[in-house]
């Protein structure tokens, strides 16, 4: 071998080194999850999200079979407390030890659970109906007795939080750079909750539906909507100078812009809900199964880009699909969307590749880069 080539092949090992280093980080960035609500067949659960390869899921209801069923199945599992317990949590640490011991101490750590989620959606419309500060005491309280009733298990790993819903807490997405908590919320409950987020690491967590926000303004384009980038489709924050191209890096930078304002800006975000119905009982036009489609594939595409959102270049640190199976109950007195990936007898409704390796593309023109450099620096 002459000097050069020998130099050539410790570049060719230098490249794919970084390559592998680069992927391997990227890969921590945004995990894909969903949301299961016991519906369908239960038992296949496990190996369903393995053959799909989705590593993580949300569990509302928190059944302890379910979640026993997922013992060394390397998935990791975000709990929730119902909401009717919360009360009685926050005044008495001996109901959160209770919860505990029926749904993580017999199944931890040989299941995975990453976090555990105090009530879902608690605040309501708290813009309009302005809350006693009482309810807002009672959900930090629950929390605090949650996370000290898992210290005195010895149990540091799994962190504590409480889901959102964007529409009830943020005031408008229209800039992002304007967004911020609503009403009372911020001083209330949010400077509260944010320093105990960060005290204990843990994560913001809500309930993100541009579906939802694109029925309500009739200027929100449907290609904004679902992913689809064209040159024309875009919309520019103009207090930051910012150009956004979807509505969901919209909606994450308003949630990050109204933490910020509290004094908060490194808080890690999970996206807890996120989809699209294909079709809804009412016949709404926009709940349609080709833009379901797009807007889940997009979705999965922008996250595994890694390139995050204007505000934040890591992204959102998980974010879990709403949902992975149909509701199909017959008592709802609400009229039913319906978004699962599955339809109720468990047959796939689209065909969509979690796994896909990160931003391919990205890092082979990044590798070409560096090996354009090393060939002329040797030159
Ligand atoms: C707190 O909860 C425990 C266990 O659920 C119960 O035995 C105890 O009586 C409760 N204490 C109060 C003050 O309600
Ligand atoms: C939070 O994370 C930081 C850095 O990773 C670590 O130093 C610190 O001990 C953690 N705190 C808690 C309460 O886990
Ligand atoms: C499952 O249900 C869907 C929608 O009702 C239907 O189109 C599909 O053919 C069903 N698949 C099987 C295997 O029964």
């Amino acid at each position: 071998m002459s000097p050069s080539s020998k130099n050539l092949s410790f570049f060719f090992f230098i490249i794919i080194f970084f390559s592998f280093v680069l992927s391997a980080t990227e890969s921590t960035h945004s995990s894909i999850g969903i949301t299961y609500n016991n519906r369908g067949t239960t038992h296949q659960i496990v190996p369903l999200l393995q053959y799909l390869k989705i590593t993580s899921i949300r569990l509302p209801d928190s059944d302890p079979e379910i979640i026993r069923s997922f013992s060394y199945s390397g998935i990791s599992l975000l709990l929730s407390i119902p909401n009717s317990l919360i009360s009685q949590i926050a005044s008495n640490q001996s109901e959160a030890l209770r919860w505990l011991n029926h749904h993580v101490t017999p199944f931890y750590p040989r299941v995975h659970i990453s976090s555990i989620s105090v009530g879902n959606n608690v605040i309501e419309e708290a813009g309009e109906a302005t809350l006693d500060s009482n309810q807002f005491d009672f959900l930090l309280s629950a929390m605090q007795n949650v996370r000290q009733a898992l210290d005195e298990l010895g149990i540091d790993k799994i962190k504590v939080s409480t889901t959102f819903s964007f529409l009830n807490v943020i005031t408008t997405a229209f800039p992002p750079s304007s967004a911020e908590f609503q009403g009372n919320l911020a001083e209330y409950l949010m400077k509260p909750l944010l320093g105990f987020l960060s005290d204990t690491n843990s994560s913001f967590l809500i309930n993100l539906h541009p579906y939802n926000l694109y029925r309500t303004d009739p200027e929100i384009t449907i290609g904004f909507a679902i992913f689809q980038e064209h040159p024309f489709v875009f919309r520019d924050d103009l207090l930051t100078g910012v150009r956004y191209r979807n509505l969901f890096d919209m909606m994450v930078d308003s949630v990050l812009t109204a933490m910020a304002s509290q004094g908060h800006e490194n808080i890690p975000l999970i996206v807890t809900e996120t989809g699209w119905p294909s079709s809804d009982e009412t016949k709404d036009m926009d709940a349609d199964h080709v833009y379901a489609e797009l807007y889940i594939k997009g979705l999965v595409r922008h996250l595994k880009s890694g390139f995050g959102t204007p505000l934040r270049r890591d992204g959102v640190a998980e974010t879990y699909l709403f949902e992975l199976v149909d509701d199909d109950t017959k008592d709802s007195a609400q009229p039913r969307h319906h978004w699962g990936i599955m339809y109720p007898n468990m047959t796939m409704k689209y065909d969509i590749d979690f796994s896909g390796s990160v931003g391919m593309f990205d890092m082979s023109m990044m590798a070409l880069g560096i090996w354009l450099l090393a060939v002329m620096l040797l030159w």
